[in-house]
């Protein structure tokens, strides 16, 4: 059963009609399913704890998709852990209640501070991405007076066919170490007084809907963990990183859980690695819609716009990656439909959330933008001068206000002019 659903002729989240919330909230608003958000969870810990090799896995929520703190403590409460690439992000979990021993720090520019920070607060482990950054993770942790458990991101070299503003595993990539070079930078991470080589790490990309790139993958890097052994350099853990695509289109079928985790379980029977996983869109993607209102209608020969209250600074991926989301009318007329582009009032051609999308709608009509819980609010921007949308999480019939719109004033609220 889908969290979002037309209940007599309404959509609703959960048992929440979607007009309640835009009277209640205003528009544009972030609207969540609890139940959706638990379920994806719950999906890869049940997969996981099916399966003998998965006792004892780590699912480290990654942040990056969607970091609301009601999201990440929810996740908390279900045990699970994170997956950072700021200082930034690991304040915000831990102020959500994580566990630090649950964390794992990615990213390719992690600074002293950042490190120094992560260190006191005794993550899990630093998914390393360059020699460089080895280095000054050893000398961090030499001043702080402690280890630095540490994870290479491997990059595997396979094409994840996904788009390629977020396919992260080729060899071109800014991300992770060559696969080439990582024995020999395994070698001196081994060799470095203050790190402690703990496992190895590979994210491939994202959006991923083919399980194939992700089992092509592990072969790869379960090749240099035999490599690493044979050189008496042990790994405990193996972090898979995210990437597990989700349906946003009709056509699209969206594998399951199991459909993905399970090839990649049975090939680790016997290694005794503890598994890491770094799902973030696949936990929040499907169970966030971005609420909006028609403010008006153009309709014109060539083109038709409908202009919506909510713009590409509230939902970046339609104008960053010519992503789709289905847009929906929360209470669809009877009617003929028009191909209308939907736009926001942002100054940008590139402001539309969707092009040529038959809709049948008045102005003041309400419009759900579906799939928007992952890498929507938390790309958003101020661009315009427009305060960010509120975020709700819906739960059986409650509503909760998660974060308040802003306002302008708070937008300034940090600038300053220079004296008369
Ligand atoms: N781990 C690492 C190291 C990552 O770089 C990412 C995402 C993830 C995990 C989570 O990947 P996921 O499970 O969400 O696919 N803004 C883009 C997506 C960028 C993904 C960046 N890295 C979008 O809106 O499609």
């Amino acid at each position: 059963m889908s969290s979002f659903s037309l209940k007599n002729g309404v959509l609703h989240a959960e048992a929440v009609a979607l007009p309640t919330i835009a009277e209640q909230f205003g528009t544009p608003a972030y609207v969540y399913s609890r139940a959706a958000l638990q379920g994806a969870l719950q999906e890869f810990l049940d997969v996981l704890g099916a399966h003998p090799v998965g006792s004892g896995a780590l699912v480290c929520y990654a942040v990056k998709a969607n970091s609301n703190l009601a999201i990440l403590n929810l996740f908390a409460r279900m045990g699970a852990g994170f997956d950072i690439v700021s200082g930034g992000e690991l304040q915000r979990v831990l102020a959500a209640g994580a566990d630090p021993q649950k964390v794992v720090f990615s990213g390719v520019g992690k600074t002293a501070a950042e490190m120094k920070q992560a260190l006191d607060a005794g993550i899990f482990c630093f998914n390393v991405e360059s020699a460089p950054e080895l280095e000054r993770l050893n000398e961090v942790a030499g001043q702080c007076g402690k280890r630095a458990p540490v994870s290479l991101r491997v990059n595997p070299n396979v094409d994840p066919k996904t788009h390629p503003y977020i396919s992260t595993g080729l060899k071109e990539a800014k991300f992770g170490v060559a696969y080439d070079d990582a024995l020999a930078l395994y070698r001196r991470a081994a060799a470095l007084p203050n790190i402690e080589v703990a496992g190895i790490d590979c994210h491939i990309g994202s959006q991923l809907l083919d399980p194939a790139p992700f089992v092509e993958a592990l072969d790869r890097v379960l090749a240099l963990i035999d490599q690493l052994t044979a050189e008496g350099i042990a790994v405990h853990h193996l972090d898979l990183g995210g990437g597990l695509g989700i349906k946003y289109k009709d056509d699209q079928v969206q594998p399951t859980v199991a459909a993905y985790l399970n090839p990649l379980l049975d090939k680790l029977a016997g290694r005794g690695l503890k598994v890491v996983l770094e799902p973030g869109r696949r936990l929040v993607g499907n169970a966030g819609l971005l609420l909006t209102q028609v403010e008006f209608l153009k309709p014109g020969e060539g083109k038709s716009f409908a202009i919506i209250d909510a713009a590409m600074n509230d939902l970046m991926r339609p104008a960053l990656y010519e992503a789709w989301h289905d847009i929906l009318p929360v209470t669809p007329r009877a009617g003929e439909s028009r191909a209308y582009d939907v736009v926001g009032p942002v100054c940008e051609t590139g402001d539309f959330l969707g092009q040529a999308r038959p809709l049948c709608v008045e102005p003041g009509d309400l419009l759900a933008v579906m799939s928007a819980g992952a890498y929507g609010m938390a790309m958003s921007s101020n661009y315009n001068t427009r305060p960010r949308a509120v975020e709700v999480m819906v739960d059986g019939e409650q509503v909760y206000q998660i974060r308040r719109r802003e306002t302008v004033a708070e937008l300034y609220a940090g600038e300053q002019v220079l004296p008369a």
